[in-house]
């Protein structure tokens, strides 16, 4: 039987990760939110590796906390409950993975979502901090204003940057309408100057 489905940028984006990731890697949830995202990093980095998850959000950081309490996982994460442009000054070590998931917390203030400026800052430091041929995945979901902004300057900046540093993949389905979700991701080159 035939088994192929086009597939959502978010299953696109976890993918990549599913891929890359090894057992002792070290990864960043750049947007924590309920915590699916952290616990999907901390099963792939295994006992031997460590996550280290952002938001701004002090319920998004305890209902991840609680997540990964029940599965057993939390030793293998460090939860901050900061804004992730403030990324650099708590991860101090190279990471192989970062992950963003932008927007608001899924059933919670869709007033509380991520926002351009900081955004930017956020990637630029994850960038840097990632390890030769390490991955960076991010996920946008254009349909409001502060999604679109993201969304046009994402396309911007990766379209602009240079092929030597990273390679840039974007995913989206074309004929899906201007709210749908889309994806960005990119791999640091051997040499980059990042
Ligand atoms: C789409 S949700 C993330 C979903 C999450 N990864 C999960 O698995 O449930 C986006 C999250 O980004 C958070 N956020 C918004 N601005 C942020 C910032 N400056 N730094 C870190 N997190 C931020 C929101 O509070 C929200 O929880």
């Amino acid at each position: 039987m035939r088994d192929f489905e086009l597939k959502s940028a978010r299953y696109i984006a976890a993918d990549c990760l599913r891929r890359f990731l090894l057992p002792g890697d070290i990864a960043v949830d750049a947007t924590m939110g309920n915590g699916h995202d952290t616990q999907f990093l901390c099963k792939l980095v295994g006992e031997s590796g460590h996550v280290f998850a952002f938001d701004i959000q002090e319920q998004a950081v305890e209902n991840t906390r609680q997540r990964l309490t029940e599965a057993g996982l939390l030793e293998r994460a460090t939860l901050c409950c900061v804004s992730h442009d403030q990324m650099s000054e708590y991860v101090k070590t190279p990471v192989q993975a970062v992950m963003f998931n932008l927007g608001w917390l899924p059933g919670g203030d869709k007033r509380i979502t991520t926002h351009w400026k900081t955004t930017r800052s956020a990637i630029e430091q994850a960038l840097h901090l990632l390890d030769q041929n390490g991955v960076c995945v991010i996920c946008v979901y254009p349909g409001h204003p502060a999604g679109d902004e993201e969304r046009i300057r994402l396309l911007a900046w990766f379209t602009s940057m240079k092929p030597q540093d990273f390679n840039v993949l974007h995913h989206r389905f074309i004929n899906a309408g201007p709210g749908a979700p889309e994806c960005f991701i990119l791999q640091k080159q051997p040499g980059s100057k990042y």
